[in-house]
C-alpha cells in the first residue's frame, strides 16, 4: 500500500517507525514530517489541513489510505472530504471528531450514554450569571475548560471561588477565542489519570491498544506548567485486568456503541483520557487521534501489523485481526528545549544521536537544514524510548540515550513513571 501520514510530531514519528515495518507498506510519505521521519518515508512539505493539496497528492501518488496522527485535519473534516474518494482515512468523521472539538458535545455524549464523567454544565455569556451559582454548588477546586480546540491550554483549575468567577467572565471574553465561547464547569476529580487507546472499525469492531500513562508538567514531581508532554510508561501497573474489565464495560463499549446509535461513522482512533476515582474509571476527555507523547511508548508494545489493522478499521471490519501487547514495559523521555513551555530558541545543533543503540530515538522539534545538519526547530526535540523489564530499567536505559544525545539547552524530567513504581511492586 502507498499511505500518507499527516503530522509532525513524536506521534507521527512513532507511527511511521511502526507502519514502516509492516509487509503490506510500499511507499510511506509524511507530510510534513520532521528531521527524522525521513528515515522511515518520504517527507512532504504540505501541511494536514491543506485538503486540496492532500487530495492532488493523493492521485498524484496513487496514496491508499491517508493516516491522520493530529486533531485538527480531523476536525476541520478531513474524513468527510474524502468519503467518496477512493482513498482510506484513518480517523472519525467530523462529526465524530467534536468528541475532541467540543468539549461541551462530548460531556452531553456521555451523559446520553450513561459513561462516567464529572459532573458538569455549560455556560455562554448569556448565562454567565448562572455560571457563577452553579460554581458557587461546587467545592474547590474549580475545574473551567474552553468548549473548543485551545493548543492544549484550554483546561483551568482553580483554588478560589472569586478566582473562578474571574476565569469563567475571561474566558468568555475570549481568553481562547471563539474556543472559549462556551464554557464547560464541571467538578474536580482526585485520582491518578491514564491514557487507552481504542481502535475502532465503526461496526462495533475494536481493540484496545497498549494503555500509557503521560507526565504533562514541566517539572519534576508533577510541578510547574503544562506541556505537551515530558514523558510516558506503559504498561500502568493500576491499569489492571479488574480495572480494564471496568473500562470496557462502562467506558469503551457505550462509547462504540453511542456513536453507532447517533449514527456518527467512526473508523479510527479513540483516545480516553480516564482517571482512577478509588478503583472506579471516569473519563476526563476524549481525543480523536492517539496521545503524544504515549504513541511513543505504546508503539512499542504493539505486537501485531498495525498497517494491517488500520486498514481493516478504515474499512469498516477488523474481523478477527488480533492486537498482541508485547509484555515488556516501555518508558519514553521527551528531551525538550530550555525553556519550553515558555518562549525557547531554535535552530540549535543536535549531535550524539550515533551513539545511540539500544533506544528509539522519535523526532519531534528536529529538522535537517541545509548541509544536513540537525537542529532543533520546536519544544520538543526528541523522545527516547526504551524496553526494559521494568518501568526503573526502561527509564535507566532512556537516560542513557538521553545522556548521550545533546544540544544547547537541552531539559528533560528524571522522575517518568516514578510514581508508578511502587504500584508495579506490589
Ligand atoms: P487537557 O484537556 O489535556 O489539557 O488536560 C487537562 C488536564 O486537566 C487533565 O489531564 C487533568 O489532569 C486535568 N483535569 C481535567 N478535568 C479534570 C477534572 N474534572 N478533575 C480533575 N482534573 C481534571
Ligand atoms: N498526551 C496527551 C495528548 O496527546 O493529548
Amino acid at each position: 500500500m502507498n499511505i500518507l501520514l499527516l503530522g509532525s510530531g513524536g506521534r507521527e514519528s512513532a507511527l511511521a517507525w511502526k507502519m514502516s515495518q509492516s509487509p503490506l507498506t510500499d511507499n510511506l510519505y509524511i507530510a510534513p514530517g520532521n528531521g527524522g521521519t525521513d528515515a522511515y518515508g518520504v517527507n512532504v512539505a504540505m501541511s494536514p489541513t491543506d485538503f486540496e493539496a492532500i487530495d492532488k497528492f493523493v492521485a498524484d501518488n496513487a496514496i491508499d489510505m491517508i493516516v491522520v496522527g493530529n486533531e485538527d485535519p480531523l476536525v476541520a473534516g478531513i474524513y468527510d472530504y474524502f468519503e467518496s474518494k477512493p482513498v482510506l482515512v484513518v480517523g472519525p468523521s467530523k462529526a465524530g471528531a467534536a468528541l475532541e472539538g467540543s468539549k461541551d458535545f462530548a460531556k452531553d455524549f456521555m451523559t446520553r450514554h450513561g459513561i462516567p464523567t464529572a459532573r458538569y454544565r455549560s455556560f455562554t455569556a448569556q448565562t454567565i450569571e448562572e455560571g457563577y451559582r452553579f460554581l458557587e454548588t461546587l467545592t474547590p477546586p474549580y475545574v473551567l475548560k474552553a468548549d473548543g480546540l485551545a493548543a492544549g491550554k484550554g483546561v483551568l483549575i482553580i483554588d478560589s471561588l472569586e478566582e473562578a468567577k474571574k476565569s469563567l467572565r475571561e474566558m468568555l471574553d475570549g481568553m481562547f477565542g471563539g474556543a472559549s465561547a462556551t464554557v464547560v464547569i464541571e467538578e474536580f476529580l482526585s485520582g491518578i489519570e491514564c491514557s487507552v487507546f481504542v481502535l475502532t472499525d465503526g461496526n462495533g469492531g475494536y481493540r484496545v491498544l497498549p494503555v500509557a500513562k503521560d507526565y504533562k508538567r514541566i517539572g519534576e514531581g508533577d510541578t510547574g506548567l503544562n506541556t505537551g508532554g515530558m514523558g510516558a510508561v506503559s504498561p500502568v501497573p493500576f491499569a489492571d485486568e479488574a480495572f480494564m474489565k471496568k473500562v470496557t464495560e462502562r467506558i469503551i463499549e457505550p462509547t462504540i456503541k453511542g456513536l453507532i446509535a447517533d449514527r456518527i461513522t467512526y473508523r479510527g482512533f479513540i483516545f480516553l483520557g480516564l482517571i482512577n476515582v478509588g478503583g472506579e474509571p471516569m473519563v476526563i476527555e476524549y481525543n480523536v487521534r492517539m496521545g503524544d507523547p504515549e504513541t511513543e511508548a505504546v508503539m512499542l508494545r504493539v505486537d501485531s501489523d498495525l498497517v494491517e489493522l488500520m486498514k481493516a478499521a478504515a474499512e469498516g471490519s477488523l474481523g478477527d485481526l488480533p492486537l498482541h501487547h508485547d509484555p515488556r514495559t516501555a518508558v519514553t523521555v521527551m528531551m525538550v528545549s530550555g525553556g519550553y513551555p515558555g518562549s525557547y530558541s531554535k535552530g540549535k545543533t543536535i549531535t550524539g544521536l550515533d551513539g545511540v543503540k539500544d533506544t528509539i530515538l522519535f523526532h519531534a522539534g528536529t529538522r535537517r537544514i541545509d548541509d544536513g545538519t540537525l537542529v532543533t526547530s520546536g519544544g520538543r526535540v526528541i523522545a527516547a524510548s526504551s524496553y526494559g523489564k521494568s518501568i526503573a530499567e526502561a527509564l535507566e536505559n532512556s537516560f542513557k540515550a538521553v545522556s548521550a544525545v545533546d544540544f544547547d539547552g537541552k531539559y528533560f524530567r528524571r522522575d517518568i513513571g516514578r510514581d508508578l513504581m511502587a504500584l508495579e511492586n506490589a
